[in-house]
């Protein structure tokens, strides 16, 4: 654990186990600066007890970086759980967890993640009070994410092609789950022109009748004759692979860890594709998670700051053109003099 990559950027990693129900978890706190640590819990069936920590830890610190772009007073963690969501979960386990997020005593906050869901955040509930995304609270984030992104392109083009009324411009669209499928929506109802692809024929059939989109083959939609590719489906879709295909001058989409290496930021600066950063872009999410564990929710109140991340990327964009840098680089810049702390030497 000393020498995974990344560990010593951490504050606290602790190691939960529980006889009773079988709980093996690991909380990854990365940065407190800021405030509380607040990320989502993951339950996952890791192949090894290694891969567990280096993706909580990888996890963790993308959190950091995500709350201190959007101005949040929240530090990063994460926390994963490792079994299979679908027949090892149970009350008693997420209760079990729930403890030890309690006796952190608000150091971590856990929400929602990959295997989790609103019913097992009520089970943690029943035990602590440092949970977020609870059911009556600010319910699915998904929708606000892609107001988020929808603002996010909207400075892209502002930034690209000085501009920031959509009306008439191409976008490509990948993955209509519940972001993609929302955004298609704002984005049509700007008067842009879609094209989408999702390996979900229904969701293909959805995007073409209600907001005229075309549909494209799942693995060349990257490559779509576009103004801009939105990403709202897997990681590491930009690659060696893609990068030189993409016809389109401005990639900006939801998906997480959208590079697959860090390089290849460089190499869509070298294409000359502006590229929004993942984490710059998709964080109305955790926006509105923090409405919600801030006190009161109020859902106008959240939208408002999700607003603010049309003003975040021009300020990556500024930077990233007035340093020579990529753009996922000033990002990483600006949230690292947010949460003050000073890039490692490479
Ligand atoms: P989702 O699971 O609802 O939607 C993903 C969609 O992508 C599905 O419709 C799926 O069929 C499609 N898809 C999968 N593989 C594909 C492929 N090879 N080509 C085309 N489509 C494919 O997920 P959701 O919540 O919409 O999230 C989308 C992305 O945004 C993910 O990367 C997620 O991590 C990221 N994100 C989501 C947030 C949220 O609030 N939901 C917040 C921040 C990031």
């Amino acid at each position: 654990i000393f020498t995974a990559p990344d560990f010593d950027n951490h504050e606290q990693v602790v190691f939960c186990n529980d006889a009773e129900t079988g709980l093996k978890a690991i909380i990854a706190i990365h940065d407190t600066t800021r405030g509380p640590s607040l990320g989502g819990c993951r339950m996952w069936p890791y192949a090894s007890e290694a891969a567990a920590v280096t993706d909580a830890l990888r996890l963790s610190r993308g959190m950091t970086y995500k709350s201190a772009l959007a101005g949040l007073p929240l530090g990063g963690g994460k926390s994963v759980i490792i079994g299979d969501a679908k027949t090892q979960k149970s009350p008693a386990l997420f209760r079990a967890f729930g403890r030890f997020v309690d006796s952190l005593g608000g150091r971590y906050i856990a929400a929602e993640d990959v295997g989790t869901g609103v019913a097992d955040i009520e089970a943690m509930r029943q035990v602590t009070r440092h949970v977020a995304g609870t059911a009556g609270g600010s319910g699915d984030p998904s929708p606000v994410t892609a107001y988020g992104v929808f603002q996010g392109i909207r400075a892209a083009a502002k930034a690209k092609l000085g501009r920031d009324d959509l009306a008439g411009l191409r976008v490509a669209v990948q993955g209509l789950g519940h972001v993609g499928l929302d955004l298609a929506r704002q984005l049509y109802e700007a008067g842009a022109a879609l094209i989408v692809a999702d390996i979900d024929l229904d969701r293909i059939a959805r995007a073409t009748t209600a907001y005229r989109a075309e549909a494209m083959p799942a693995d060349r939609i990257h490559a779509a004759d576009v103004d801009i590719f939105a990403p709202c489906a897997l990681g590491a879709i930009l690659n060696d692979a893609t990068i030189p295909e993409i016809k389109a001058g401005i990639i900006a989409g939801a998906a997480n860890n959208q590079l697959a290496e860090e390089r290849h930021g460089a190499a869509l600066m070298k294409r000359g594709i502006l590229y929004a950063p993942d984490y710059a872009i998709n964080a109305g999410g955790i926006i509105n998670i923090h409405h919600e564990s801030a006190g009161k929710y109020d859902r106008a109140a959240a939208l408002r700051q999700v607003e603010g991340i049309y003003d975040t990327l021009l300020e990556i964009f500024a930077r990233a053109a007035a340093e020579g840098i990529p753009t996922s680089d000033a990002a990483d810049r600006v949230a690292e003099t947010r949460f003050g702390k000073h890039r490692q030497a490479a």
